[in-house]
């Protein structure tokens, strides 16, 4: 990305200006497993990316803050005197939401020109909308010395996301582009929010992103369905062990107490988490230990369990991940994030990374009529200032 281009923006936009520009940074995730289990109080392995959300801030002198990004056409502006409204569906709705989350903490912004720029693609389930809020929470949090640590600052993007946006995520996303390290995963307890950063030691392997470049419609309605179908499952398998979470029981436990589950589906929601939660522990020890081959069965356990279990691959995801299995070069794969479209992730071996392009890409084309993009991913840092 180039900082002096948007300068140049930024001054296009809302005219030159003596004050100093601060630009920040915060980028997208992908996650390696631990899939739906960050709302049920589980494990999650991500990495955040190379790619992700610029944000140039220059104080204005108004009481106003003044929203405009290189994606789209669309600006805004909110008035610091009077209480922040959501805007329909726009994108300003998470910064928005992220400065009136710093206001109930009596955390006071000031006018300012705001030139977001993204270079995550976007609607793939790469969280651009974390990184978005991150970026706002991390650029404000220094701006004006509010001095918090970016756990919290992940939280609070968090509770922008739930309760100004109206999408009821779990911590994964905010926690990666804020706490996200170069070359490591990061290893996230969602229960205790104790975390660990691991080396990721792939040697002579790549991390490939596969696009479906399908459209994620419904999502999150769907999202917040699977949410309601696991707190049933908490409710009904508390007539077995006072749990908290769905990821408070062993896989063990869960069989001894599933007969409590009356609804199937639901059931199957349940099983899906709680073996979804031990892979995710079992491939952080493969992970650990450079047992690359286990965790890539780990991988391929967890797209099988998201689409018979949790139901939230589709025929786009699965013809990816059945594409990447024929490659032999080709470690793991699965898909990634929330599901319903977006993109998979795939362990491949460096000399097969140009076949698995090729192959896959007209594999899937061929069973899907669309045209997937390919991303061989570096895994890069969290939040920073420019
Ligand atoms: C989305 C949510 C995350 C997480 C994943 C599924 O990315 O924002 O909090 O629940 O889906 O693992």
């Amino acid at each position: 990305m180039n900082t002096e281009e948007l300068r140049d923006t930024m001054n296009r936009l809302y005219g030159p200006s003596d004050n100093p520009v601060t630009v920040y940074f915060s980028p997208g995730r992908v996650n390696l497993i631990g899939e739906h289990t960050d709302y049920n109080g589980g494990y999650v392995l991500p990495c955040a990316l190379t790619f992700g959300t610029y944000l140039l801030v220059r104080k204005n002198g108004s009481r106003k803050v003044l929203f405009a990004t290189t994606n789209f056409d669309h600006r805004g502006e909110v008035n610091l005197d009077e209480p922040f409204e959501k805007e329909g569906k726009s994108w300003i709705n998470y910064p928005v939401g992220v400065l009136n989350e710093f206001r109930k903490m009596a955390l006071e912004t000031a006018g300012m020109d705001l030139l977001y720029s993204g270079d995550i693609p976007n609607g793939a389930g790469l969280s651009s909308s974390a990184s978005i809020e991150m970026v706002t929470a991390f650029a404000m949090n220094d701006l004006f010395g509010f001095g918090l640590d970016r756990m919290n600052l992940a939280k609070l993007s968090q509770r922008a996301e739930n309760l100004f946006v109206g999408v009821n995520c779990g911590i994964m996303d905010q926690f990666a582009s804020g706490l996200g390290r170069k070359d490591h995963a990061l290893f996230l307890n969602c229960d205790t929010l104790e975390y660990e950063r691991v080396p990721l030691r792939l040697d002579g392997k790549k991390i490939v992103i596969v696009n479906t470049n399908k459209r994620r419609g419904l999502a999150d309605s769907k999202y917040n369905e699977r949410r309601a179908q696991c707190e049933e499952a908490v409710d009904a398998l508390r007539k077995g062990k006072p749990i908290r979470h769905l990821s408070d029981l062993t896989l063990e436990e869960f069989e001894q107490f599933a007969h409590l589950i009356p609804d199937e589906v639901v059931l199957k929601r349940a099983r899906h988490v709680i073996s979804e939660n031990n892979r995710a522990l079992e491939a952080v020890e493969a992970l650990k230990t450079g047992d690359i081959g286990r965790f890539g069965k780990l991988m391929y356990q967890s797209h099988h369990s998201l689409r018979d279990d949790y139901e939230v691959t589709g025929h786009e995801l699965d013809s990816l991940v059945e594409e990447a299995g024929k490659i032999s070069g080709t470690i793991g794969s699965r898909m990634t994030g929330a599901g319903f479209g977006g993109c998979t992730v795939s362990i491949v071996t460096d000399d097969s990374v140009q076949r698995f392009i090729r192959e896959v890409g007209s594999g899937y084309a061929k069973q899907t009529g669309l045209q997937a993009d390919f991303y061989v991913a570096e895994i890069g840092d969290g939040s920073k200032r420019m």
